[in-house]
């Protein structure tokens, strides 16, 4: 393991209570949830299966823990309080739009699998989780040079990449001071460990060669960097609150291939996806030669691994035209249903993972959040 930089500074837990105190009014997390679809795969007949993964047009699963999430949403929207004014201004803008709030749904419902019930630990573990996923996403959009998330302008298109660099290690500061005042040193662990895997994955997407990987190279690397953080989700909130090591494992099992499945369908997504539902640019992997399941499975299917469309696809910086005529090509092939049908398997061992726990109403919601990352359209 590599060591933990000494350097940090100690944070009370007094001092962390007024990163977290007192904020505005609550905006309407339901309503920026609620529109789930199936995406139109329908397109092929190989798997007919797909059609029936339902669509959860009204996500049941932020009912058990609605009342956590809405207070975590004050929390966040409450971050840059007593911060740079800059600083204050991109945290309203980030979470004006709180996206889906997977990650702390996760922790909440997985914390219902403990024997220890500690509100205020639970939401502290959720708040750092959901402020190292979105301080990798500001991080992210210098790196992808990406205008658009969720609907709104990224942090460096509204400033510029040098204050979203700093936005970021802003927001992964505020995170790890969450962190560090949590009871148990293992779960501080995990969240320090969920960091460098993250950057493990970033790093080795921007440093890859310009080659279609294979695909053990790409679930390599989707594990890495979102699967890495849904499992530290599920599996940190059991181990917080003291759950059955079978469950602690089971939870971990089940945010590991549930985050598998989620990047999987971010990366189809990405190529069939309708840019207003997703929130962000479509064909932006193709357009940076980031090979993902569904380009490699089309690439194998026309003339194998090092063919003329492998080579086309990892060509970095195409041209508009490029782009559009890959994406023809690739949305005509069996690389985006493949790629769902690999998705699927993931999402099946997620569910069979949550066999392990017992049967309560989180458990079936944490089958909806399943159903849900399958199916959703961004
Ligand atoms: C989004 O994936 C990006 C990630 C899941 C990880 C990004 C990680 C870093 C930038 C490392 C730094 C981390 C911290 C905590 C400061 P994507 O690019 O596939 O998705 P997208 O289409 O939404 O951009
Ligand atoms: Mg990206």
């Amino acid at each position: 393991m590599r060591p933990l930089s000494p350097s940090c500074r100690r944070v009370t837990p007094a001092a962390v209570s007024t990163l977290v105190r007192d904020a505005p009014a609550v905006s309407s997390l339901l309503s920026s949830v609620t529109r789930g679809a199936v995406v139109d795969l329908a397109r092929s007949t190989r798997a007919p299966r797909l059609r029936f993964v339902g669509a959860v047009s009204s996500p049941a699963f932020y009912a058990p823990v609605e009342t956590e999430l809405k207070e975590l949403e004050r929390r966040l929207l409450a971050v840059g309080r007593g911060g740079h004014p800059t600083f204050q201004a991109a945290v309203e803008h980030v979470f004006q739009t709180p996206g889906k709030l997977l990650r702390p749904t996760l922790v909440f419902l997985s914390a219902r699998f403990g024997t220890r019930d500690d509100r205020e630990t639970v939401l502290n573990l959720a708040q750092s989780l959901e402020l190292v996923h979105t301080a990798s996403l500001v991080h992210d959009d210098i790196v992808d040079r990406a205008d658009v998330r969720r609907n709104i302008p990224t942090v460096n298109a509204m400033w510029d990449g040098d204050v979203a660099l700093i936005v970021g290690d802003y927001l992964f500061a505020k995170a790890y001071a969450l962190a560090a005042v949590l009871p148990k040193p293992e779960v501080i662990a995990i969240v320090a460990q969920t960091v460098f895997a993250l950057c493990d994955g970033e790093l080795n997407e921007v440093t890859s060669p310009p080659t279609m990987p294979t695909e053990a190279e790409y679930l390599e690397r989707i594990e890495l960097k979102t699967a890495s953080l849904y499992a530290a989700c599920c599996q940190g909130a059991a181990l917080l609150t003291e759950a059955d090591p079978e469950h602690v494992a089971a939870l971990g099992a089940f945010g590991t291939n549930l985050g598998l499945a989620f990047q999987m369908t971010d990366d189809i997504l990405d190529l069939v996806g309708d840019e207003a539902e997703f929130g962000k640019a479509v064909g932006r992997d193709l357009q940076e030669g980031m090979a993902t399941l569904p380009m490699i499975y089309a690439a194998a299917e026309s003339s194998g691994q090092d063919g003329e469309l492998a080579r086309r696809i990892v060509a970095p910086g195409k041209s508009r035209d490029e782009v559009i005529d890959l994406l023809r090509i690739i949305r005509a092939s069996g690389g985006p249903e493949r790629a769902r049908a690999r998705a699927l398997g993931f999402h099946d061992a997620a569910l069979r993972a949550l066999d392990g726990l017992p049967a309560r109403g989180e458990r079936e919601a944490l089958r909806d959040v399943a159903d849900f990352v399958i199916s959703r359209v961004r």
